[in-house]
């Protein structure tokens, strides 16, 4: 007789008013399997995923786990059945140690040696290297990724749920994230789910994968048996055109506009402590420069200092020659610098206010009457975004925390790139966003440039950077230690430049 599978979804379904997020989804998750989870922004797989862990309950539907019909009621037991998920934004606390982290989900008293003695020996079982003693806030973002894996596994799961994990780590780190998940498949017979948009990932790192469109499951396949082009067209039902997301694009075409010899943004020796150090770099109109880097060498600084959080030590900022003064909140929006942050929860969205609002936040200028807001005018303004940038919402009313993660990412960009700024910074533009959303999103940034915008993309993916940028410079310890034009670019050189060897 064949072993159970250690969980099998049977006809679930799952409804937010009208929206039907999962409808009628069968899944069987077999031990020692990595199974993908595919499809586009919205599709459900976040939604299947929630209610696995008991953070949502489905309106009809049936689990079993090795065999055995079970009810979720909550986190708790779902990690009594053996269920946890890595989650996609760390829940790491940055002061403490490693060790304090991972004892933070446990239950029981904490005896520091015997923790500190359990994270080695589960970093050498795994393979994950990773120092107990280390504080969490100096660690790289593949080293936290490292530490949430740990912790997850310390509980010992026999299904573990990855919601994106990838898509802040370089492309070593992930390769690295795989080969573990290798081992904990195959030497503990552990069921993963990974979930990723990068298609090559899927291919790669699977064994089965699962496409679901609109809630529906729509294609069910031995990895081996299809291709990235099959899975592509099956999360939006059409032929595709495959770009970034299977990293296959050719270099950059030539710049639409030739460069205009005006500066549009200039930074003249950013320093922050830590994070930047003395850093000079600048933008013309029309150009799209590439600001690449392993993740930690200042990037996030030089994001807060261009959305106005963080005031620097020393250093300026121009835009279209003129100083902008950093203190003065709204100062940068004013000159002109609109800017997608990295991370879009903390800087780029108000998670509890509607779509509508955060869509036209801080341009309320377009929409203000004479005193108020005019609410009608707030609407019609944000239903042609929505539409302009396929945004799918429950309704423009609802507050932003309902959408999907791609969704709410499709909020920041659509804002941003719509006011028509004269600088458009963009960090880590395509984190989240399916495939056809990075292929649009490319296609306008591109235009941007072309209508003279100035665009500086900060990224750490390497087939983004070749793919959209006219430029690079690169990043390392706060500081440029390379530029050249994208053409002459390719990955060794850029390894090279980025490891600080210039
Ligand atoms: N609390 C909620 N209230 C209303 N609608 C919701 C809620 N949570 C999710 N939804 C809707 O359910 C649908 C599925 O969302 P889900 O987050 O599962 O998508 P996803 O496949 O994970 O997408 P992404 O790739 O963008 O993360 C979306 O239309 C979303 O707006
Ligand atoms: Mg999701």
């Amino acid at each position: 007789m064949a072993p159970e599978p250690a969980l099998r979804l049977r006809g679930i379904t799952k409804r937010y008013g009208a929206v039907v997020a999962c409808d009628g989804v069968d899944l069987t998750l077999e031990r020692g399997e990595i199974h993908g989870l595919l499809g586009e922004n919205g599709a459900g797989k976040s939604t299947l995923m929630r209610i696995l862990l008991g953070l949502e309950t489905q309106d009809s539907g049936a689990i079993d786990r090795d065999g055995r019909a079970v009810t979720i009621t909550g986190p708790r037991q779902a990690a009594a059945l053996g269920i946890s998920m890595v989650h996609q934004h760390f829940s790491l606390v940055d002061p403490l140690a490693v060790w304090e982290n991972v004892a933070l989900g446990q239950s029981g008293p904490v005896r520091r040696a015997a923790v500190r003695a359990g994270v080695r020996a589960a970093a050498e079982r795994y393979g994950l290297a990773i120092d107990p003693d280390a504080r969490v806030g100096s660690l790289s973002a593949g080293e936290r990724q490292r530490v949430e894996l740990l912790k997850c596994l310390r509980r010992d799961p026999a299904v573990l749920i990855m919601d994106e994990p990838t898509s802040v780590l370089t492309r070593a780190e992930s390769a690295e994230l795989f080969a573990v998940l290798r081992r904990v498949v195959a030497a503990e017979h552990r069921a993963v789910v990974l979930i990723s948009h990068k298609l090559a990932e899927i291919t790669t790192a699977t064994d089965r994968v699962t496409v679901i469109r609109a809630g529906r499951v729509v294609l069910r396949r031995a990895t081996a048996a299809t291709t990235e082009a099959e899975l592509a067209r099956e999360m939006v039902g059409r032929e595709v055109t495959l770009g970034a997301a299977v990293g296959v694009l050719p270099h950059a075409p030539a710049p639409a506009a030739p460069a205009s010899s005006q500066a549009a943004l200039r930074l003249r020796g950013l320093t922050t402590r830590p994070g930047l150090d003395d850093l000079c770099l600048t933008v013309h109109a029309g150009e799209i420069v590439g600001l690449y880097g392993a993740e930690g060498n200042g990037q996030k600084s030089l994001g807060d200092v261009l959305s106005g959080l963080t005031v620097p030590d020393a250093g300026t900022v121009e835009v279209a020659g003129a100083p902008v003064d950093l203190r003065r909140p709204g100062a940068l929006s004013a000159a002109g610098l609109g800017i997608v942050p990295e991370d879009r929860h903390h800087a780029g969205v108000v998670l509890d206010l509607s779509v509508a609002e955060n869509l036209v936040m801080t341009r309320l200028g377009d929409v203000s009457g004479r005193v108020f807001v005019d609410r009608r005018r707030l609407r019609r303004r944000a239903r042609a975004l929505a539409d302009e940038y396929g945004i799918t919402a429950p309704s423009l009313d609802s507050p932003l925390r309902t959408l999907s993660g791609g969704n709410q990412q499709r909020v920041v960009l659509a804002r941003e790139l719509s006011g028509r700024p004269r600088v458009l910074v963009a960090a880590q533009p395509s984190r989240g966003l399916d495939v056809g959303a990075v292929e649009d999103l490319y296609a306008r940034l591109r235009r941007c440039a072309s209508d003279g915008i100035a665009v500086l993309v900060i990224s750490t993916e390497l087939e983004e950077i070749l793919a959209l940028t006219t430029r690079v410079a690169t990043i390392f310890r706060g500081r440029i230690v390379g530029e050249l034009p994208t053409a002459q670019a390719d990955a060794e050189r850029l390894g090279l430049l980025t490891g600080g060897a210039a």
